[in-house]
C-alpha cells in the first residue's frame, strides 16, 4: 500500500492563522501553538502558505527571497521549533514553494534590471514586436496585459501573474539549479512536503507568438516540456528522499496531463489540485459574475477526476476550500439555515472519494464568507483589479460589490475564529484583514456549531485512518444525473462503502440498486439521525450518509 492514502493535510494560512506578536498578521509561534489543536484534529500534515520575505503584494506568493524567513512571521528559532514541536505532534510540514516566478524586488531580478546579463537571462525578457505592440497579446491572470516595461530598456518582461511577479526563465539550466537549490535547502530543515505553486506553467513555448484567443494560455500551460522539468525537479530534489509528499497546483490542466503529473511510475509529484469543480459557478467561464453552481456540471466534472485518474493511476487532492476560493459552504449550500448539515455534508462528500482530502483553516469549524460591504475592506490585488475592470465594462458599484462578497479571495483569507475575545482571538492588534463579524456564534471555543462541524472532521479523518476502503477502494457514481444527491460507491477487497450526498434542501430521494440492498448494511456515518438502507432512500437537508455493505 502506498504510504500516503490514509493521510490527511491542513492548510493554514500563516498571514491569518494565529497573531502571538500583535503585529495584526499571524506568525510562525502561533502556527506552534496551535499544534495541539491540529493534533487534536488528527491531521498528518500542515500545509503553510509563503512566509518568505516579500513586498506582499500577492500576500507572500511573491517571494523576495526563497531561503530566508520574513521578519513579520518570526525568526529562525521559531522555525525550528515549530518544525521540531510539529514532529512531537506527529505533524509534518508542507512548504509552498513559488517557483514559477520571483518578486521584482528579489535580489536576481534586481541584477536583471541593473543590467547583469547573467541575471537577465533568469526571466523572460522579450522586445516589442515590429508594429510596436507587446511582445505576445498574452493576458495577465490577475487582469490587464502579461508584459510590462523592463527598467528603462525596449525590452518587456513577461508575468503571468501581478506586474510585481516576474516569471522564470526555466530553460535556463542555471535558474533550474538555483530553484533545485532551494527546495534542497528546506528538504534539509526538515521539511517533508511540498505544494508546488502554478507549477503547470513554468514551461513557456521557446518561441513566443500572439495567441490566437487573445488570452494565452495553451502557449504556456501543460506544455509537454514540463513534464521533463518536473521529473528533473524530482530527481535532483525530493525524489532523493523516501518519505516526501508533493501536490502540484495545476492551473486550468487535463485528466490526462493529471495522470502524468502524479502517476508514481513517472516520478513526478505525488498528486495534484485542480479546480475545474470550483468553476461552476463562473457563467460563460467569467469568475467574476453571479450564477447558481450547476449541480450536474459539478457532478460530471467530480466523477471525470476521479474516474480518469484512477484509470491512469494518478492521484488527486481532494478540496474545497483553499486561500484563493471562497468558502465552498457559503457557494454550494445554505449556511444561514443548515450550517452543520451543509459543512458536513460538503466534507463527507470529498472525505471519502479516491484521493488526498485538504482541510483549509476555518472549513473545520464552518467559517463563512465575511460579506464585507466596504471595497477597502478587502485587500487582495485581484479583487481591486477586478474592481476596476468591472466598472470599466460598465458594472455598476453596487452590482460589482455583490460580486466581489461572492468571489474574493479574501472571502477565505479573514482570520482564524478562535474565540469570542476581540478579533476571534486572532490578535491583540489591528488585523491586516477584517475578521467576519460572525466570529462570537462561529469559533473554535463556544461556537455550538462549529464544536459539532469540527468534531464531525475528526470522525472522517479517524475513518481514513482506519478504513483501508477509503484509502485504496475504487470509485463508482450511482445515478449521475440525479438533479440533487450526488451517490458513489467505494469498493475494495468484497466490501462496499456507499456515500449518499444531498445538494438541496427539499427533500429528494434515490433509489438503490437490488445488488447493494442484498446485502449487510452497516451505517458508518451521517449528518443526522442514525439511517436504515432501504430502496427509496430519502434525504433530508444537505444530508449525507455513509455506510458499509458486506
Ligand atoms: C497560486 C496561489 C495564489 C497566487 C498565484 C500566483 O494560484 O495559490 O494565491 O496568487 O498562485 O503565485
Amino acid at each position: 500500500m502506498s504510504t500516503f492514502h490514509d493521510k490527511v493535510i491542513y492548510q493554514a494560512y500563516p498571514k491569518s492563522f494565529n497573531d502571538t506578536s500583535g503585529n495584526g498578521v499571524g506568525d510562525l509561534k502561533g502556527v506552534t501553538e496551535k499544534l495541539p489543536y491540529l493534533s487534536d484534529l488528527g491531521v498528518d500534515m500542515l500545509w503553510l502558505n509563503p512566509f518568505y520575505p516579500s513586498p506582499q503584494n500577492d500576500n507572500g506568493y511573491d517571494v523576495a527571497n526563497y531561503t530566508d524567513i520574513d521578519p513579520m512571521f518570526g525568526t529562525w528559532e521559531d522555525f525550528d521549533r515549530l518544525v521540531e514541536e510539529a514532529q512531537n505532534h506527529k505533524i509534518d510540514l508542507m512548504l509552498d514553494m513559488v517557483l514559477n516566478h520571483t518578486s521584482t524586488d528579489h535580489e536576481w531580478f534586481q541584477k536583471a534590471l541593473a543590467g547583469d546579463e547573467y541575471y537577465q537571462d533568469f526571466y523572460i525578457l522579450r522586445e516589442a514586436q515590429e508594429d510596436g505592440n507587446l511582445p505576445t497579446n498574452w493576458e495577465s491572470k490577475f487582469g490587464g496585459k502579461a508584459w510590462s516595461k523592463f527598467g528603462d530598456t525596449d525590452k518587456y518582461y513577461l508575468h503571468l501573474y501581478d506586474v510585481t511577479q516576474a516569471d522564470l526563465n526555466w530553460r535556463n539550466p542555471k535558474v533550474r539549479e538555483e530553484l533545485y537549490k532551494v527546495v534542497n535547502f528546506w528538504l534539509e530543515k526538515g521539511v517533508k512536503g511540498f505544494r508546488f505553486d502554478v507549477i503547470n506553467v513554468i514551461g513557456k513555448d521557446e518561441e513566443m507568438k500572439d495567441a490566437d484567443d487573445g488570452v494565452g494560455k495553451s502557449h504556456y500551460t501543460d506544455t509537454p516540456i514540463v513534464h521533463d522539468y518536473i521529473q528533473e525537479l524530482n530527481k535532483e530534489t525530493f525524489g532523493k528522499y523516501e518519505d516526501i509528499i508533493t501536490v502540484g497546483e495545476m492551473s486550468s490542466t487535463t485528466v490526462e496531463n493529471g495522470v502524468k503529473y502524479s502517476n508514481p511510475d513517472r516520478d513526478e509529484l505525488s498528486m495534484i489540485f485542480s479546480f475545474h469543480h470550483l468553476k461552476v459557478d463562473y457563467k460563460d467561464g467569467e469568475k467574476w459574475s453571479l450564477m447558481p453552481f450547476d449541480f450536474i456540471k459539478l457532478k460530471s466534472i467530480l466523477n471525470e477526476w476521479q474516474e480518469g485518474m484512477a484509470e491512469g493511476d494518478g492521484w488527486n487532492a481532494l478540496f474545497w476550500y483553499n486561500h484563493d476560493q471562497p468558502r465552498a459552504n457559503s457557494r454550494f449550500g445554505d449556511v444561514e439555515n443548515y450550517p452543520f448539515e451543509t459543512s458536513t455534508m460538503l466534507a463527507q462528500t470529498n472525505h471519502l472519494l479516491r484521493g488526498t482530502p485538504y482541510v483549509y483553516q476555518g472549513e473545520e469549524i464552518g467559517m463563512t464568507n465575511p460579506n464585507f460591504d466596504d471595497l477597502d475592506d478587502y485587500v487582495d490585488i485581484e479583487t481591486h483589479n477586478a474592481y476596476k475592470e468591472m466598472k470599466e465594462k460598465g458594472i455598476e458599484h453596487e452590482e460589482a460589490m455583490e460580486i466581489i462578497k461572492e468571489k474574493s479571495r479574501d472571502n477565505s483569507r479573514t482570520p482564524m475564529q478562535w474565540n469570542e475575545a476581540e478579533h476571534a482571538g486572532f490578535t491583540t492588534g489591528e488585523p491586516w484583514l477584517k475578521v467576519a463579524d460572525n466570529f462570537k456564534e462561529i469559533n473554535t471555543e463556544t461556537g455550538q456549531t462549529s464544536q459539532r462541524i469540527y468534531n464531525y472532521y475528526k470522525k472522517l479523518i479517524q475513518l481514513r485512518k482506519d478504513m483501508p476502503i477509503i484509502q485504496e477502494g475504487d470509485y463508482k457514481a450511482l445515478e449521475l444525473n440525479h438533479s440533487s444527491i450526488f451517490a458513489y460507491r467505494r469498493d475494495y477487497k468484497g466490501q462496499t462503502l456507499l456515500v449518499l450526498n444531498h445538494f438541496y434542501e427539499e427533500e429528494s430521494s434515490i433509489t438503490i440498486p437490488d445488488e447493494l440492498l442484498g446485502l449487510d448494511a452497516k451505517y458508518l456515518i451521517g449528518n443526522r439521525e442514525e439511517r436504515t438502507l432501504e430502496k427509496e432512500f430519502k434525504m433530508g437537508a444537505y444530508e449525507t450518509v455513509a455506510f458499509l455493505l458486506n
